[in-house]
């Protein structure tokens, strides 16, 4: 294997890597022929992935707390990834997000807009003490960054703590945060003047 494709290979100290003979055995033994397939061509095409890869299996349908693999079998997830409050597929939300596809399906953040403004004073009413101003995040890693970013605005330090080996997200911060040493000393260089 050449030295670059090597770094690829995700890291065993780093979340839920599993490459151990017992995962392949369980995967031959449970898995149809379908999912071998399946997991094959995934292999083939997307990146490996700390904290994800190799994929257990392929998921066919989910609801509630269940998920069901492609040749038949159901898990109870106990992780849930962004479903862990309400499970899987519940109506209310899907219904919700439907309704709110069919009469504003994005506004840009220079105009502000009822649904937005409205989320943000539910939030806000129910954070405690003066925790009273909110910024939506795409995804828990720039949630993560953002809050890098503020803290060390508001504190004027630059150390943070954390748990070695948590996983917070895999950007630069976020991974840095867990332990990594991502982020090096950057030299910043003033933006050029304008002429
Ligand atoms: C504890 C924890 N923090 C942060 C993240 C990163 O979230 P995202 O994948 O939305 O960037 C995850 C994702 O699994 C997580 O489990």
């Amino acid at each position: 294997m050449s030295e670059s494709i090597q770094s690829l290979v995700p890291s065993h100290g780093e979340g839920d890597v599993n490459t151990s003979s017992l995962r392949a055995q369980w995967q031959r033994q449970h898995l149809n022929q379908a999912t071998h397939e399946m997991l094959k061509r995934d292999a083939a095409v997307f990146m490996h992935q700390s904290v994800s890869t190799p994929c257990l299996s392929a998921v066919r349908r989910v609801h509630g707390i269940f998920i069901e693999d492609v040749s038949g079998r159901t898990y109870m997830d106990f992780h849930g990834n962004n479903v862990h409050h309400i499970g899987y597929q519940h109506p209310r939300l899907i219904q919700a997000i439907k309704d709110q596809l069919d009469s504003l399906s994005f506004a840009p953040r220079r105009f502000t807009c009822e649904p937005a403004v409205a989320l943000a004073e539910k939030l806000t009413s129910l954070a405690p003490g003066n925790l009273n101003r909110i910024l939506l995040a795409p995804s828990g890693n720039d949630a993560i960054e953002m809050a890098l970013a503020y803290a060390r605005a508001a504190t004027g330090r630059h150390k943070t703590i954390s748990f070695w080996d948590a996983y917070h997200g895999a950007g630069f911060g976020a991974r840095s945060l867990g332990g990594g040493s991502h982020v090096p000393q950057w030299s910043n260089w003033p933006a050029p003047a304008r002429q």
